[in-house]
């Protein structure tokens, strides 16, 4: 009797089941989308873990050619953006009803839930506009001292480094990135550069490793966040998350015993700081999780990011020796404006061809190559197209980035692209390296300002050749296991300094 009961019920799970992924697999079909057959179990996302997501992106765009395709993040339907029109839709013209994203990370993990990047209405807004004001140019202005220091120990190491060719540039990048940043958000001095003991640089580092618990939970984090809560999979560990919180309320405590209630913020956790006293006194009930996991973002989004920037951008310099020379004749005018030699943050944004130069190192290789969004109703893409609310939608950015419509010989290095004459003919939301519109990266100035410093402060020391058995730029293994567009393997050059 049991044993009837049992093989019923199995029958019963079957058969929904196959009912259930029937529909799910004609789900595109049936609306006229373009699309390959999902898998049973992953939906598209077979590619996980063996190829880098931004490639499978740039791979997709070129196989359809289409404004959209239909995708499946598991069973759940989702459609990738291909097209620069729809893109401004979603990003802009129609933002209230794309401002959250897809990924979400669990209520256990007050990092991973309450930061700016993962959380969703209404905390977003309210995050937002507050976070807003602190990124803006003349504050970061700010940072001229910390960069300077922060681009001079990385000179420096490289000058004690014997044998210079040995030098892994994404770990000297991303230890002056997280020094930078560390520092900038947390309010503690970080020695990554000068080679110390440095927590906050063990949990950058953690970041960057790969283990399959690290790849189960990204992927759940940004393809099935139903499993997060279940699995409690989080951000970041608990020992990371307990360390910023810590280091957190030391310095806030320090601070506000040096003046009672912080004046204009220095920098990005005077700032912090400064939010939380104000939600207090108006009993906003910012709580302090909050305000720790805003830092903890600005670290975490913006080390590897900034790293990756600068590890592709030197790479790919040391096989291009004229625009290299170039540059550095454009760097050395603003270095010698100024009395003391200091490359003045300013001026370095001004610099025309060594911006088009990271411009197009940010087309090349865009470390975030997909903007993730969530139709909060439904949604008329085009006349063909009505998706539903809950519609996961992926802009493909890296996509459009090398689209030969949109940028001619796109595994081409050039940055006359991006020279004012030529810009201006760029189609609008086809380059899109820190994405558009309300919820763009709020940390693209701090991100631009540190990449030139470090970039800049490298190629007045030194020219940078390739080394005989390294690969070219275009064969430059990306990593498999990461959801971002980084290498996946050492890469190294000839350092050779200028005097
Ligand atoms: C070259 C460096 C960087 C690149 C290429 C980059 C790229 C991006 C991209 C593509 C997004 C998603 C935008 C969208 O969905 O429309 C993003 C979001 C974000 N980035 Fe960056 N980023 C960089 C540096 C930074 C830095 C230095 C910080 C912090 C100091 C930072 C903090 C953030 C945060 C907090 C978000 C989430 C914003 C929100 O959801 O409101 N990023 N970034």
């Amino acid at each position: 009797m049991f044993g009837s009961l049992l093989i019923a019920a199995a029958v019963c799970v079957l058969g929904w089941l196959y009912v259930r992924w029937s529909r799910v697999r004609q789900y595109w079909a049936k609306r006229g989308v373009p699309h390959l057959p999902p898998n049973p179990l992953l939906g598209s996302l077979t590619f996980l873990q063996r190829q880098n997501t931004g490639k499978w992106l740039i791979n997709m765009n070129q196989h359809f050619k289409t404004p959209y395709i239909g995708v499946w993040w598991f069973w759940r339907p989702a459609l990738i953006i291909n097209s620069p029109d729809i893109a401004r839709n979603v990003l802009v013209k129609d933002f209230p009803n794309f401002k959250d994203r897809f990924l979400s990370s669990g209520s256990s993990d007050p990092i991973g839930h309450l930061n700016i990047f993962t959380a969703n209405e209404p905390l977003w807004s309210s995050i937002r506009r507050r976070l807003t004001s602190i990124f803006t140019a003349s504050k970061l202005r700010a940072l001229q001292n910390l960069l300077d220091t922060k681009a001079n120990q990385m000179v420096q190491r490289i000058k004690n480094t014997e044998d210079k060719t040995s030098i892994r540039i994404r770990m000297l990048f991303t230890d002056y990135t997280s020094d930078v940043i560390g520092t900038a958000a947390f309010g503690v001095e970080t020695k990554a550069l000068a080679g110390g003991e440095c927590p906050m640089r063990k949990v950058t580092k953690s970041f960057m490793t790969f283990n399959l618990w690290r790849g189960l939970s990204w992927s759940s984090i940004f393809f099935f966040p139903e499993l997060v809560n279940i699995f409690r999979f989080s951000f970041l560990p608990k020992t990371a998350t307990d360390y910023f919180t810590k280091v957190f309320r030391v310095v806030s405590d320090q601070r506000k015993s040096q003046k009672s209630r912080i004046g204009e913020p220095k920098d990005l956790v005077d700032a912090l700081i400064k939010i939380k006293q104000e939600s207090d006194l108006n009993n906003e009930g910012l709580t302090e999780d909050t305000i720790v996991a805003q830092a903890a973002i600005f670290l975490l989004g913006g080390f590897d990011t900034s790293g990756a920037a600068l590890t592709f951008s030197l790479y790919e310099l040391a096989f291009q020796p004229d625009i290299q020379e170039k540059i550095y004749r454009e760097l050395m005018e603003i270095q010698e404006q100024n009395e003391n030699g200091i490359l003045e943050i300013s001026k370095l944004g001004e610099a025309v061809y060594f911006n088009c130069v990271l411009k197009e190192v940010l087309r090349k290789y865009s470390t975030m190559g997909w903007l993730d969004r969530i139709a909060v109703k439904d949604y008329k893409i085009d006349d063909n197209l009505t998706i539903e609310a809950g519609t996961p939608i992926c802009v493909n950015a890296i996509g459009m980035h090398y689209d030969e419509n949109y940028f001619p010989n796109p595994l081409e290095f050039d940055p006359d692209r991006f020279l004012p004459e030529n810009e201006k003919n760029i189609k609008p939301f086809t380059y899109l390296p820190f994405g558009e519109g309300p919820r763009n990266c709020i940390g693209k100035r701090f991100g631009q300002i540190s990449v030139r410093h470090a970039l800049a402060h490298v190629i007045i020391n030194y020219i940078v050749e390739p080394l005989a058995n390294g690969p070219k730029p275009n064969e430059v293994e990306l990593e498999k296991h990461s959801l971002f567009y980084v290498p996946g393997q050492d890469l190294y050059v000839n350092f050779i300094p200028r005097n």
